[in-house]
């Protein structure tokens, strides 16, 4: 499988799947349009993979607004002429732990900002930028926490299932456009967000790990493969599914 020809831009793309899944797709051959807050580690990123022969650009984008969306878009486009897949990515866990009477509010609004009101902000200017070039395949990175209850997180939560609601409502209204739009589904993956809830709890890692068949936490580096079969033409027939990357944890 190659990307080449292909451009493809992608949200939260400074670290974890984000970050994994730039450099793979690069490896393929893809043009990446890259973005994140974290513009330090966005910045080393694309200089790692211009350095290693790759065409990429960097560019600040917080998701909760939209017009730096629309801005990242604009920019991309004129970078390369189209954007052929978007990989919908940037999320967040929220600051605490706590059961649903005890969520606090700013959990609550900051991750729904961010986890769902975000990846709405980037499938309404993708699918502007598909609809007037007449193709396109866009991937929303879910969870788990979007197919199976989890606790004492409900804003994650809410907002996963409601990821996995906009993808398959979407690719309901945009099959006859040629513009696929699928989520992938991690499971417990190694990134910075996994270390920032093991923080919380740290006796929680050995009791999660049990809970996965394989009997071992997903890397960023799988998760990203995944993604970029779902988002290739090697998947042409694919549109409103979730595909579960997860080493069986569903399973239970
Ligand atoms: N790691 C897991 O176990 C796991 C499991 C299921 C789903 N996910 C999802 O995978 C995606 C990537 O998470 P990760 O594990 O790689 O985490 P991560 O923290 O390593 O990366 C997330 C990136 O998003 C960026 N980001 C945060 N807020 C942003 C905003 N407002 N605008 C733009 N960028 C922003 C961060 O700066 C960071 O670079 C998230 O949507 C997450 O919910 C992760």
């Amino acid at each position: 499988m190659d990307l080449k020809n292909k451009t493809v831009l992608i949200t939260g793309a400074a670290s974890g799947i984000g970050a994994a899944t730039a450099r793979h797709m690069a490896g393929l051959g893809a043009r990446i349009a890259a973005s994140d807050i974290d513009v330090g580690a966005l910045e080393a990123l694309v200089g790692e993979l211009n350095a290693s022969g790759g065409t990429a650009f960097a560019q600040a984008v917080d998701v909760t607004r939209s017009d730096q969306v629309d801005a990242f878009f604009d920019a991309a486009a004129q970078a390369y002429g189209s954007i052929d897949i978007v990989v919908s990515n940037a999320g967040i866990g929220g600051k605490e732990q706590r059961k649903t009477a005890e969520h606090t509010h700013d959990d609550w609004h900051n991750v729904i900002a961010v986890n769902q009101t975000g990846v709405f902000y980037t499938m309404q200017a993708a699918l502007r930028q598909m609809m007037a070039q007449g193709h396109g395949s866009i991937v929303n990175v879910a969870s788990l926490a979007g197919l199976k209850p989890s606790g004492y997180n409900l804003s994650y939560s809410a907002s996963k299932f409601a990821v996995i609601g906009m993808t398959k409502s979407a690719a309901l209204e945009y099959g006859r456009d040629n513009i696929r739009i699928n989520a992938v589904c991690p499971g417990y993956t190694k990134t910075p967000l996994l270390d920032r809830l093991l923080g919380f709890r740290p006796e929680m890692e050995e009791t999660l790990r049990r809970l996965i068949p394989m009997d071992r936490f997903g890397e960023a580096g799988e998760i990203a493969e995944a993604i970029a079969w779902l988002a290739s033409d090697q998947a042409k027939f694919i549109t409103g599914q979730t595909l579960v990357l997860d080493g069986g944890t569903s399973l239970i």
